[in-house]
């Protein structure tokens, strides 16, 4: 198999995450931490921090911001959006986004949070910085929540720019980075980012179930925890610690995950040139096929952030096309709809949905050669087939 579908989850890993996973249980030495003052429960504190300092350092999120782990990036967003905005308060998005930001926020529409959704340049794939800037209500606008780049183009929001509106208007910036972490570099600080919205299993390497927040420390008194629950410290309180990450992390972390997260990043930061690998791989099979008879790319393939394009193949239904990949040329891609309802109709590919290959730095280039002449087969057999 070819496995091309690493926007969803990267199926490789370092060879490194699966032993710091392995270590984690077989090891018989790390205990749940914060929970004692015993050695295997210290020794799990002091691992689990150090995966935060880690990935503290590799975001630069400087002293004032903090991590809360979570099983993924939807959690992650759930507990951002869910525990900060209050009825009344307006926040902005745009028609990139995944429903892991779409559906929180629809729901606390429902609830009286005034939502603006703006929508995309058909040629660049997102939104501009003025239409953020125009939509903005002074007093009432909280933050802006937006993408890095899109799960279904790649096509990348300009982070610096619009961490600078934030801040000249007072507003909080939510990014969230699920495609794009491991793949583009992200300065927290620098791009002003409040809160950065992460999963752990896509391009950092990590395990299933890992992901998190990484939020300014500031913030913590204004975000209400989703979950509340044991914390191991501040016992006695009837609510959750005011500090980070306590406050927003209750219950026993997911420990092997995180180590396998770190090494990860660990990795990445041995291997600083993964994501442009990865990239590059994306590229490659962009540049190949972009002028093939009868393939329909989506976005704006020169200038793709993510390791990852979207097309169609004449009018053939996404899934099929998927389906008759793996079944003709054992090529693992996505088709349908990619959780982003608002870009198909952007796209008008509501009905078609598109067919996605996302590639990591593991691509090999005899893969990314047979996945361009299985997408050229099938595009001359589709032509043949509409032309009859
Ligand atoms: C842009 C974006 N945001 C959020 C998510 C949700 O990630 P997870 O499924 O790890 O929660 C994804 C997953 O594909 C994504 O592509």
């Amino acid at each position: 198999m070819i496995y091309l579908d690493n926007a969803a989850t990267t199926l490789i890993k370092p060879k490194e995450v699966a032993e710091a996973v392995f270590e984690a249980i077989a090891g018989q030495t790390i205990g749940n931490p914060t929970r004692a003052g015993h050695a295997a429960s210290l020794k799990g504190l002091h691992a689990v921090t150090a995966v935060r300092e880690l990935i503290k350092d590799y975001f630069s999120a400087g002293e004032d911001r903090e991590v809360i782990f979570t099983k993924n990036a939807t959690e992650a967003a759930n507990i951002l959006l869910k525990g900060f905005l209050r009825p009344g308060d307006h926040i902005i998005t745009t028609a990139m986004e995944h429903n892991a930001i779409l559906r929180p926020l629809y729901h606390l529409q429902q609830e009286g949070v005034e939502l603006t959704i703006l929508p995309l340049d058909f040629r660049t794939g997102r939104t501009s910085v003025e239409q953020f800037q125009t939509a903005i209500r002074p007093g009432q606008t909280r933050a802006i929540v937006t993408s890095h780049a899109s799960n279904v183009t790649g096509c990348r929001n300009n982070l610096q720019a619009l961490g600078e509106i934030c801040a000249a208007h007072d507003l909080q910036f939510f990014v969230d980075a699920a495609q794009t972490a491991g793949i583009e570099a992200i300065d927290m600080a620098r791009m002003k980012i409040a809160a950065l919205i992460f999963t752990g299993h896509k391009s950092l390497y990590g395990p299933q179930g890992s992901g998190g927040l990484i939020l300014r420390e500031a913030l913590a008194g204004q975000i209400n925890p989703l979950l509340e629950g044991g914390t191991g410290v501040f016992s006695q309180a009837k609510s959750m610690p005011p500090f980070l990450p306590e406050h927003l992390e209750a219950g026993t972390l997911s420990t092997p995950n995180i180590l396998g997260l770190g090494a990860g990043v660990r990795y990445l930061n041995a291997h600083p040139e993964a994501g442009e690998k990865a990239k590059q791989a994306t590229n490659q099979f962009y540049q190949a096929l972009k002028k093939e008879p009868g393939l329909t790319f989506y976005g704006n393939g020169e200038e793709a952030a993510a390791s990852l394009i979207s097309f169609n193949i004449g009018k053939m239904d996404s899934n099929i096309a998927a389906e008759r990949l793996m079944t003709e040329f054992g090529i693992a891609c996505r088709g349908g709809l990619h959780c982003a309802p608002l870009l198909h109709q952007h796209y008008q590919t509501e009905q078609q949905g598109m067919v996605r290959f996302s590639f990591s730095s593991f691509t090999t280039p005899e893969e990314i050669k047979q996945a361009v002449y299985a997408v050229r087969v099938l595009a001359q057999k589709a032509m043949k087939e509409e032309a009859e």
